[in-house]
C-alpha cells in the first residue's frame, strides 16, 4: 500500500448495518484476502448519523475514527468542513446512508462522491427508494434481473453519472430477502474494487 502523500483518504458516510463499509475498510487495508500492492487509498473516517447503527462498532473494531452527526450537524458547512479538513479527507463513499448531503457538502466534493444503490438506476431509484423497499419493488414489477448502481451524488436523488453497475436474474420464486441477499452479494464482490479504479481516475 502506498503511504507517501498521494495515498487518497475516504469518507465512508453510513446509516445502518455497515457490511459495504465493513467491506470498504478492509479491501483498503489490504486485509481482505484481494490485496495487492497498487492501493492508494484508506478509509480515513466513518460518519454516521444513527447512534445505535452496527456500522459504528464495526468501523471501531478496524480502528478508524467515527463521527456520529446530527442531522443539524450535518447540515452545517463550517462544522462538516472542519470535520472533513480533520482527516483530510479527499473523496466520499455513500453506503447505505439516508440523509440528503447538502449543496455545500455535494458542491466541495463535486466528482469525488459516490453512492451505491441496490437496484439498476434510473429503475427504483428516487424518494422512498432504499432498502428493503426497492427489493419489494422489484419482485412486485416482475423483473427477470436487477443488480447495483455506483454513481456519482449530484443534487438530484439518485441522479447523478453512473460509474459502475453489476446485475443478478431475478427468478420467479424470489422473494424481497432473496433478491436482497443476491444483491449483497453483488456489493460484497464488486463495490470496493469499482472505488478503487475510480479513486484511480481521479
Ligand atoms: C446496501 O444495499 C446499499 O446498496 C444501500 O443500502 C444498503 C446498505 O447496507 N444503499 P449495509 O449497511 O452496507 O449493510
Amino acid at each position: 500500500m502506498k503511504t507517501d502523500g498521494t495515498q487518497k483518504q475516504i469518507a465512508v458516510f453510513a446509516s445502518g448495518n455497515g457490511s459495504n463499509a465493513e467491506n470498504i475498510i478492509r479491501y483498503f487495508n489490504g486485509d481482505d484476502g484481494r490485496s495487492d500492492t497498487g492501493r492508494g487509498a484508506r478509509v480515513a473516517l466513518v460518519v454516521c448519523n444513527r447512534p445505535e447503527a452496527p456500522v459504528i462498532d464495526r468501523a471501531r473494531r478496524l480502528g478508524v475514527p467515527v463521527r456520529v452527526v446530527t442531522r443539524a450537524l450535518f447540515n452545517d458547512p463550517a462544522a462538516m468542513s472542519a470535520m472533513l479538513d480533520e482527516f483530510a479527507v479527499d473523496a466520499v463513499v455513500l453506503a447505505g446512508f439516508l440523509l440528503m448531503v447538502p449543496a455545500f457538502m455535494t458542491a466541495r466534493y463535486a466528482g469525488r462522491m459516490i453512492n451505491i444503490h441496490p437496484s439498476l438506476l434510473p429503475k427504483f431509484g428516487g424518494k422512498g427508494m432504499y432498502g428493503r423497499h426497492v427489493h419489494e419493488a422489484v419482485v412486485a414489477a416482475g423483473e427477470t434481473e436487477t443488480g447495483i448502481t455506483v454513481h456519482l451524488v449530484s443534487d438530484t436523488c439518485d441522479g447523478g453519472d453512473i460509474i459502475f453497475r453489476a446485475t443478478t436474474p431475478v427468478n420467479p420464486a424470489d422473494t424481497p430477502a432473496d433478491v436482497e441477499a443476491k444483491v449483497h452479494a453483488l456489493e460484497r464482490a464488486h463495490f470496493p474494487a469499482a472505488i478503487d479504479r475510480w479513486l484511480g481516475r481521479l
